[in-house]
């Protein structure tokens, strides 16, 4: 049996991807731009096994058994990697060994958090392994399996390129800087309570280029500029401006959400409160300090420097308290030192609002991370004798 694990990060965009030129190879109408998030705070992990003896592809996702077949834009990830296997010659196993595949978060799907883009970049990178092809081409593979999984193959900043060409073939993901150029970046999670069923990225994306009169502006005239400039922020390092950029960015996608007809309502309330309070808080320090986008559902992502993490977070719990403040549960990730009040930048006097109580599920601190990685056996997710799911 040949067996291989990896894991592969979650990336959030600081220019979002939304509208597609072409439905079936998941060619979009802009450039976008993302950072990638630490694996150890949130991580697809994927085991891959090819084996003589197993008589059809099984896949687990979360422990529940999946019809690989049925999935038409997994399937296509593996015939593109078969495909780049058979060119490269040098196969390690015949090419129509079955497959037993387990894929793994260790975050809530629930939580609508990008899952979909660490678990494609994650079966894309393990399965590469697997048949030996480690190539250029699995950003463009990773793509079709979801857009935004071509951004999760690589660490740091990332930009995927749209391209041109018909096939697809230069809509590929590159990375901008690496994630020691500013490992300072540090994300906060705002997890919000929500129940509301909300339009797919797929079908939101499709409506929003049938209907809105504002899309195409977004795609031609202020991604482009945007893009220019974003680069620019991230080479210099300069927060401040990187911080309005994504802003901006994120409240004109929702603006195109909303001019979709019918229109696609990702924000919620609990989202725009925490929209005010950003800004509010940024004011009242006189500097941007932190920058939220909001991808397709409630919960915000807000980007921040280190240093200023500890002061930032009391004042989160002060605009938005929680029954569950104190506890491990509540604030997920890596530890924070707590703040003393006094120096929540506020000197103690909120000029924020106060909202109700347990507006947010939980928080999760984490930072700027690398791209996917190999790990050792000992973690497969099928043992290594039958190549069946480890109960865990
Ligand atoms: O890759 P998809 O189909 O899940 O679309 C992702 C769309 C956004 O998350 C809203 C934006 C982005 O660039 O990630």
């Amino acid at each position: 049996m040949f067996i291989e694990t990896c894991i592969a990060p979650v990336n959030i965009a600081l220019i979002k991807y939304w509208g597609k030129r072409d439905e079936e190879l998941i060619l979009p109408i802009n450039d976008s731009l993302s950072m990638t998030l630490s694996t150890d705070e949130m991580c697809a992990k994927t085991t891959t096994a090819a084996a003589a003896s197993f008589n059809r592809h099984i896949m687990w996702l979360n422990g529940e058994e999946v019809s690989l077949e049925e999935n038409a834009r997994a399937m296509c990830c593996l015939n593109e990697l078969q495909r780049l296997a058979i060119a490269k010659g040098q196969l390690k196993f015949p090419i129509e060994w079955k497959l037993h595949i387990a894929s793994h978060n260790n975050f809530p799907t629930a939580a609508g958090l990008a899952s979909s883009a660490a678990g494609y970049a994650c079966l894309v990178y393990t399965l590469a392994h697997l048949y030996g092809v480690e190539d250029e081409e699995l950003t463009a593979i990773a793509r079709q399996g979801s857009g935004s999984a071509c951004r999760s193959l690589h660490g740091g900043f990332v930009r995927w390129h749209m391209g041109k060409l018909k096939n697809g073939r230069d809509s590929i993901a590159l990375p901008i800087a690496p994630e020691h150029h500013w490992p300072e970046m540090h994300v906060l999670i705002l997890v919000v309570n929500d129940g509301r069923k909300k339009t797919s990225s797929t079908k939101g994306m499709q409506r929003s280029v049938q209907t809105s009169d504002l899309i195409a502006y977004r795609a031609k005239q202020c991604v482009p500029e945007r893009t220019v400039a974003l680069v620019d922020a991230i080479e210099s390092r300069d927060f401040q401006k990187l911080a309005e950029i994504t802003m901006r960015d994120s409240n004109q996608f929702h603006a195109i959400a909303l001019d979709t007809y019918p229109p696609c309502v990702y924000m919620n309330d609990v989202s725009h409160a925490i929209v005010e309070f950003v800004h509010a808080y940024n004011a009242a320090v006189g500097e941007t300090k932190l920058a939220y986008t909001f991808d397709g559902g409630p919960n915000a992502c807000i980007y921040l420097l280190e240093k200023d993490v500890s002061a930032a977070l009391a004042a989160i719990q002060l605009s938005f308290p929680n029954d569950a403040a104190q506890s491990v549960e509540y604030v997920k990730g890596i530890p924070v030192e707590r703040e003393r009040k006094e120096n929540n930048g506020f000197n103690g006097n909120a000029t924020f609002p106060i909202n109700e109580q347990n507006l947010l599920k939980y928080i999760i601190h984490t930072r700027i991370g690398k791209g996917p990685q190999r790990v050792d056996k000992a973690e497969s997710l099928l043992d290594l004798t039958h190549g069946l799911p480890i109960e865990n």
